[in-house]
């Protein structure tokens, strides 16, 4: 019914996310976008049925604000409370306002924390076919970016510069991986050296040169993951394809995956940018699907700052 998101130019100020400042960032925010979502959805929390909260995985100092506020709203309000994993509401991000596709549906999921490879049979059975072994990919976009004297968190900065660069100017290596499983962390050495040949610091570079260089860092990232997802609908044969998290919202994984779609006639599901970065909608939305399995507690749940996946099935068995 309503949709708001707080953004922290704090960790912009800082180069990155300073954990202590954003858990008082949280702080300072909660209450007002708690006040504004209900606002804008003309309700009270009277009319409030439940509350869902991220558990985790995520900062301490961060989840412990989320936490707190919510069990003392249920408590005040006599509510149950929903506890969601973070991740796992970026798989169902899909559907806060689409239809199902057919299951099974293979989720590219990337962020700045996270990349994984989720199989989907059912809204509440998820499997992780294959994940990063090292970096995020949303880590290795941040990464590069910073080197290219972008601000932080610089994907979104990269890919608005790799639209008017050549992708295939300086073509990275990219790791040799097993099954499904991805890695992103020797992408940044390729590029600091490259850079370093250019005898520049990343923001002294020729614009064309700068430009190359962010297609290039964008077509290594963006090849690997195709590739694994490429793997995938070999090894997996699911019915639909998608991608979620903040990586998401870049322009040529969305572009890779819907001609990936059309080329195996696999129906595609990617959210509208919005719903791609963090948000509060996907909470909700995954504690609807999700309170068929888990119904609403009272019990005094806890952060899980490493939270693992809620996978159906053991990863370790199914990796190809
Ligand atoms: O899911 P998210 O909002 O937060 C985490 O849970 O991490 O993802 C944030 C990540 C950051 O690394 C950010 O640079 C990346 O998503 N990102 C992008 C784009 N927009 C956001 N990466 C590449 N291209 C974009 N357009
Ligand atoms: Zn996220």
């Amino acid at each position: 019914m309503s949709h708001v998101v707080s953004g922290q130019q704090v960790h912009a100020d800082h180069g990155g996310v300073v954990p202590e400042l954003a858990g008082r960032a949280h702080q300072r925010n909660i209450a007002p976008v708690v006040d504004a979502a209900l606002h804008e959805a003309g309700v009270s929390l009277k009319h409030i049925e439940g509350i869902a909260f991220t558990q985790g995985p995520g900062l301490p100092a961060s989840l412990h604000v989320g936490v707190a506020f919510a069990r003392s709203l249920a408590l005040t309000h006599e509510l149950p409370l929903y506890p969601v994993h973070h991740i796992q509401a970026h798989v169902l991000s899909q559907f806060i306002e689409e239809e199902a596709p057919p299951f099974p549906f293979l989720c590219t999921v990337a962020s700045g924390g996270h990349t994984l490879l989720v199989l989907m049979r059912s809204f509440t059975d998820m499997e992780v076919i294959g994940r990063t072994l090292d970096d995020a990919a949303g880590e290795a976009f941040d990464k590069c970016a910073r080197m290219l004297g972008l601000p932080y968190p610089g994907g979104k900065q990269l890919d608005e510069r790799a639209k008017e660069g050549d992708p295939e100017a300086f073509p990275f290596p990219q790791a040799k991986v097993e099954g499904y499983n991805m890695s992103f962390s020797g992408l940044k050495t390729a590029v600091r050296y490259k850079i370093q040949e250019f005898g520049a610091k990343g923001d002294d570079l020729p614009t064309d040169t700068h430009r190359d260089l962010c297609a290039s860092v964008q077509r290594a990232i963006c090849g690997h993951l195709i590739g694994k997802v490429k793997k995938a609908i070999r090894g997996k044969g699911p019915a639909s394809i998608g991608l979620a998290g903040g990586v998401a919202a870049n322009s040529e994984l969305r572009d890779s995956i819907r001609q990936l779609g059309q080329n195996h006639e696999l129906p595609v599901r990617i959210p509208p940018f919005e719903y791609c970065t963090d948000n509060a909608a996907m909470i909700g939305v995954s504690a609807h699907f999700l309170q068929q399995e888990q119904p609403g507690t009272e019990q005094e749940l806890v952060p899980l700052p490493r939270a693992p996946f809620p996978s159906k099935r053991k990863e370790e068995e199914k990796l190809a």
